[in-house]
């Protein structure tokens, strides 16, 4: 049985939607949760306290722990007000969902810069400005989860969402740093590419719909939050009762000696092609000494 009896987790955009159902699942098990949520629109405008305040009535009446805040995670002094309630209320910080989002999809020709601004703000340096604090924290303690919301849009690529693809795929990023950065402290960082049925996705997923419940996202969640979790550095995709894992191959590829074949040449790489691009024999490296191990015996061995 996994449980989180004393452990403190912020669930931000906890108010709706996959946010809401993680916070149900941790404070279910036992964790102390601060659900964050600004209450706005999907495109990130207004502001209310009522989604927030609704899930913390729900996990309450359920017989869990948890407090609402309602700061935007898109600035700093948020991110740090939102890790404040959490030790103020708790006394720690364990586990982080960086899960707040907007959207603001328009073709790359088409898209105004505030749209840029609003949606990096929010996924991705909202992501840096929640996750700092908490960070500090659980280097402390020697211990700490972290996980963050990517997407398959990012991952993948989605037409007219230049903006949120970028945002998602720089959690990737991020993730990939904290893994190694958070490694000597106990602190693993993973990431997540959801796929549920929220408001935000609502009319976009036809049939597949009335499968895709948040709650079915929720338990990837939870097991990458707890203790029991060895893993950092890995981005799954979740949905509808599905969980697979994303990862980035590198090919065995084409190698010509400098010292013994010469210079490579731009028709060196036209006239390999095949072999660059050929999936046989990928190693799928876990860091840049992975990746650089792999040419060493190339080039003296
Ligand atoms: P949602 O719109 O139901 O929930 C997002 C929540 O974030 C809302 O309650 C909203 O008030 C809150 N929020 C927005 N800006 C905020 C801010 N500045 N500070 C604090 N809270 C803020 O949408 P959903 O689908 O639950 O999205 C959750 C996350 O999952 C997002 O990061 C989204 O990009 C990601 N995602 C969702 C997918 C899906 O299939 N639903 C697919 C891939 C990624």
């Amino acid at each position: 049985m996994i449980e989180f009896q004393d452990r403190v987790a912020v669930v931000t955009g906890g108010g709706r939607g996959l946010g809401r159902a993680h916070a149900l699942l941790l404070a279910s098990r036992g964790a102390a949760v601060v659900v964050n949520d600004l209450g706005g629109a999907t495109d990130g405008t207004a502001a209310s306290k009522g989604p927030a305040d609704e899930v913390v009535d729900e996990i309450g009446s359920a017989g869990g722990v948890a407090v609402a805040d309602y700061h935007s995670v898109a600035d700093s002094e948020g991110g740090e007000a939102i890790i404040a309630t959490a030790l103020e209320q708790f006394g720690r910080i364990d586990i982080v969902v960086n899960n707040a989002g907007i959207l603001r999809d328009r073709t790359f020709s088409n898209l105004e810069w505030p749209d840029l601004d609003a949606v990096l703000d929010v996924h991705l340096r909202g992501a840096f400005f929640v996750t700092r604090p908490a960070f500090l924290h659980m280097k402390e303690q020697g211990y700490g989860r972290i996980v963050v919301t990517s997407s398959n849009a990012g991952i993948l690529g989605n037409f007219g969402q230049t903006n949120y693809a970028a945002a998602k795929m720089g959690l990737v990023g991020l993730m990939n740093v904290l893994k190694l950065e958070g490694a000597k402290y106990g602190i693993k960082a993973n990431a997540i590419a959801p796929v549920a049925r929220t408001r935000m996705t609502e009319d976009l997923l036809g049939p597949l719909a009335d499968k895709l419940d948040p709650s079915q996202v929720a338990p990837v969640v939870a097991y990458l939050c707890s203790e029991a979790c060895p893993f950092s550095g890995e981005v799954w995709s979740v949905g509808g009762g599905s969980v697979s894992r994303f990862f980035v191959g590198l090919t065995d590829g084409y190698f010509k000696h400098p010292d013994k074949a010469g210079p490579l040449t731009v028709e060196d790489v036209a006239d390999n092609i095949t072999a660059i691009r050929d999936e046989e024999g990928y190693i799928v490296p876990y860091s840049i000494q992975d990746e650089l191990t792999k040419l060493g015996p190339k080039l003296f061995g």
